[in-house]
């Protein structure tokens, strides 16, 4: 009893030194679940990420450099720092904590034997054969060198009836050269007519309005599925357009993406409404660190707050939106401490948020247009005005709401309406003189 207690005393001595010294830590039993269930969607052969994180010698020679990025948060990227959203892609302290004791460890591999099996990433639809599927009508060539692209392409439906979607999934055809894509249903008929065969430049907005997104892709989302009773219409003499961002990877590539939507015959019982904030009061002089802009709407009836899209350009910094509840209390709907233009995101609440008839809600963007911002792309900072180019700025966030009483849809669309009237009545989309 005596002896089996000491020897128990000893090994618990023994791993309390392995432990503080980290040399418990191995590559196959703990550091491999990690890199495969955060990482391995965009560090895959064939995927966005610069190099694979599968094998011990792709993570071992960059030990060090996964416990720098994880450290600070730059990897995964994820920019929201509130609230929890779907499919969020963020390390828990003790994950990178973990990753750190590895790399400090000197990557022991430990038993290969406890690897688990690497992650199988399919290449079919994952929700089964579509109701519809789609693709950019011609091959997009990306040159291997040069800046980011934007393009718009538009693609022709076979059909001409009105459908109610109830999914849809983005593939890109290249998943190298692809960083986002996001889909947009065009009734105006602009894309088409300036879509030549092989897409048009679109920063930012696809150039029509009114621009009903359909949702998006980015690395390792998978396919998109409106809640129950919530299907989106789309339009029987509707274009679809897809905005794909193209980050060119030093060799010359050529992409396809392509869709798929899956439709239900079942009408919606409850519609969905972007309510935009907006501001086009931007004018930032060079050197200028906060720059602000605000806009607000009060909602005239209950209704539920699915999801939430910020959007701006290179030199936008903090996003903030809020809401003030009738009894004063505040809600962070999502704040972005330091944007970036290249992970644009369409976010989704993990659970829908009532939001009260009566609750205001807040938009306020900050820009730094200093030389301390490093993702300013002009040295030295110039002035930047309103405007869709990607030398001009923009502040958006849309959120999708959902009335509570679809009976009181047409009250809220009214009220969306007569924000957006104000506004231009006000002149506010008048673009400053350059
Ligand atoms: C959503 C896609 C995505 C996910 C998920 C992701 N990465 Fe990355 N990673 C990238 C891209 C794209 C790059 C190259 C561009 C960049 O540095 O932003 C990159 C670059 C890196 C780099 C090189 C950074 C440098 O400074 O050279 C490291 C290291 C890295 N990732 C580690 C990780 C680790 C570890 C994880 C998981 C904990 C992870 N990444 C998850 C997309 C991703």
């Amino acid at each position: 009893m005596a002896a089996h207690g000491l020897r128990l005393a000893m090994l618990a001595g023994v791993a309390a030194a392995l432990w503080a010294k980290g040399s418990g830590v191995t590559f196959s039993h703990d550091v491999a679940p990690v890199l495969y269930h955060h990482c391995a969607t965009c560090h895959h052969a064939g995927a966005v990420a610069p190099f694979p994180l599968i094998t011990y010698a792709d993570a071992a020679r960059r030990a060090d450099l996964i416990a720098a990025v994880t450290a600070n948060r730059y990897m995964p990227p994820w920019l929201p720092a509130a609230p929890r959203f779907a499919g969020e892609r963020r390390l828990t302290d003790a994950e990178i904590a973990l990753l750190a004791r590895w790399a400090a460890a000197g990557a022991p591999e430990g038993d290969p034997a406890e690897t688990p099996p690497a992650p199988h990433f399919p290449e079919g639809w994952s929700l089964g054969a579509p109701d519809l599927e789609a693709e950019i009508p011609s091959p997009f060539q990306v040159p291997a060198e040069g800046p980011d692209l934007y393009r718009c392409f538009s693609v022709r439906l076979p059909h001409h009836a009105q459908h109610y979607v109830r999914a849809i999934e983005i593939r890109p055809g290249d998943p190298k050269v692809v960083h986002h894509a996001l889909l947009f249903q065009d009734v105006t008929g602009t894309a088409r007519k300036r879509d030549a065969g092989s897409g048009y430049d679109c920063f930012g907005t696809p150039g029509f309005l009114p621009a009903r997104g359909l949702g998006g892709w980015t690395p390792g989302s998978g396919a998109i599925t409106m809640l129950p009773g919530i299907a989106e219409t789309l339009y029987a003499e509707a274009d679809l357009v897809i905005q794909v961002h193209y980050h060119p990877t030093g060799r010359p590539e050529t992409d396809r993406t392509r869709l798929a939507l899956y439709y239900t015959s079942e009408k919606p019982r409850r519609h969905l409404i972007d309510v935009g904030l907006t501001s086009n009061r931007i004018d930032i002089p060079p050197g200028a660190r906060d720059f602000r802009v605000t806009d607000h709407f009060t909602l005239p009836v209950d209704v539920d707050l699915l999801g939430i899209i910020p959007h701006a350009h290179y030199i936008a910094r903090d996003m903030l939106g809020y809401a003030v509840l009738p009894d004063g209390t505040r809600r962070t709907l999502i704040h972005i401490p330091d944007w970036n233009f290249n992970w644009q995101e369409q976010y989704r609440y993990s659970a829908p948020i009532r939001l009260p008839s009566g609750t205001r809600v807040e938009m306020e963007f900050t820009y730094d247009n200093s030389e301390a911002n490093p993702r300013n792309p002009n040295h030295p900072p110039r002035r930047v005005i309103y405007g869709p180019a990607s030398t001009d700025e923009m502040a958006g966030l849309h959120l999708q709401v959902a009335p509570a009483r679809e009976s009181e849809l047409e009250e809220l669309d009214q009220a969306i309406w007569g924000k957006m009237m104000r506004m231009l009545g006000g002149g506010v989309y008048r673009q400053p003189e350059k």
